[in-house]
């Protein structure tokens, strides 16, 4: 018999930390919290269901299967929800090892340690059970201006070792349903922004660097294209993925919301315009530097399956989201100083030191 708690892998990072407060409040079932705390890991994230006996951190690895074949045995969960990678595009692109390592093996010894877990329950808790794969719009690859938006029939076409190792664990997840039966649900979403992203990510570097009265490094001509989705937004999609998903289907998430680089982070500096006007105005800190190798020119998304099939579609606007987003980097200047010492210096003088 299993229990109604789930498990959530990379639960202390941006949208898995999001995700669990989120479920706490609204779905009010236990959550055990598996992640392995890397640079992205941060249990500040957490600290607003710091007593919650809903709520189980576990510090661990998901290659570790016998840690994550303990926990399933232990706590009988009725799903799995994946978000636990290596996240960071420009990361991939320094050191591709751990994106293979964490996304691709540690994906196929996590899968392996559910399929133990699922195969040994009965029904209706076999038949009940989830493994919902959190991926990305990335695995599509690039679009021309005129192309239309990625649907889930797009060819994979992944262009960084970051989408590459992604798209790879997508197809490991894949095959678990088609060749054992797996309940596997997986999403492929848009870019995220919202509260405890991680500052080495467009949005919060910017605001970060902009407040300092630092340089806002754009690469290339700016001119790149993202669909950006509020994270609450896409927490919810997968919410609805676990409750209504389709065993084998796959639902693309978006914000229907493309905006250029340059878009967002002229934006970005015209919010910070009025909330910190002494610094206006603050695109001047706007500096155009050498381009990220194999940059992706547009993704755009095409939402419609989750639309009509789970009745999801976005809740914020863009415009609404940032300002949001904006004001709450402002209020937690501290949290930002925290997640920012040590390792993160190093990786801005790695990424950035050869740019300008
Ligand atoms: P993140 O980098 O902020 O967080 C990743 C979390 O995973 C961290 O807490 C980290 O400690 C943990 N982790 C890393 N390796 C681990 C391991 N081996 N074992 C256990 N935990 C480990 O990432 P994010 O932006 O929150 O992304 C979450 C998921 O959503 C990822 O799978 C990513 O590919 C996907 N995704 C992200 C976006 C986005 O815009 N950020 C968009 C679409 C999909
Ligand atoms: O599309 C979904 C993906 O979105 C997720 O799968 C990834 O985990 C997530 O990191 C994100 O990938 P991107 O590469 O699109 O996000 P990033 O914030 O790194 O960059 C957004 C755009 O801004 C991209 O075109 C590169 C550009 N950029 C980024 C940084 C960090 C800059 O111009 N300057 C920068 O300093």
């Amino acid at each position: 018999m299993s229990s109604n708690a789930i498990i959530v892998t990379g639960g202390a990072g941006f949208i898995g930390s999001n995700f669990v407060l989120e479920w706490i409040a609204a779905e009010k079932s236990p959550v055990i919290n598996l992640d392995k705390l890397t640079y992205a890991g941060n249990l500040e994230n957490l600290a607003g269901i710091k007593g919650d006996n809903r709520h189980r951190f576990v510090k661990g690895d998901i290659a570790d299967r016998e840690l994550v074949g303990a926990l399933l045995r232990e706590h009988q969960p009725r799903a799995v929800v994946h978000f636990a990678a290596e996240s960071h595009v420009d990361r991939s692109i320094h050191g591709p090892g751990e994106f293979v390592q964490t996304n691709v093996v540690g994906t196929f010894e996590l899968l392996e340690a559910v399929r133990g877990y699922w195969s040994g329950l009965a029904d209706p808790a076999r038949n009940d059970f989830r493994f919902l794969h959190v991926s990305t719009d990335e695995v599509y690859g690039s679009l021309g201006p005129n192309d239309p938006a990625f649907s889930e029939t797009t060819p994979y076409a992944p262009n960084s070792p970051y989408a590459a190792s992604k798209a790879a664990s997508d197809h490991l997840a894949r095959s678990y349903h088609h060749t054992y039966g797996l309940p596997v649900i997986t999403t492929n979403c848009s870019n995220n922004y919202g509260p405890y992203q991680f500052p080495e990510k467009l949005i919060p570097l910017m605001i970060l660097n902009a407040v300092k009265d630092k340089p806002l490094p754009v690469y290339g001509d700016g001119r790149n294209v993202r669909d950006w989705l509020y994270v609450s937004d896409h927490c919810e999609a997968v919410r609805f993925a676990l409750k209504r998903g389709r065993p084998g289907a796959t639902y693309n998430v978006g914000g229907n919301s493309e905006k250029t680089n340059v878009e967002v982070v002229k934006t970005v500096c015209a919010i910070l315009d009025e909330l910190r006007p002494d610094g206006a105005p603050h695109a001047r800190l706007v500096a155009f530097v050498a381009d990220r190798p194999g940059h992706d020119r547009r993704y755009a998304i095409n939402a419609e399956r989750i639309r009509s099939e789970l009745g999801w579609a976005p809740r914020e606007r863009f415009e609404t989201g940032l300002r949001k987003t904006v004001g709450w980097y402002l209020d937690h200047m501290k949290w930002a100083d925290n997640v920012t010492s040590g390792e993160y210096r190093n990786w801005i003088d790695l990424n950035y030191g050869t740019r300008t």
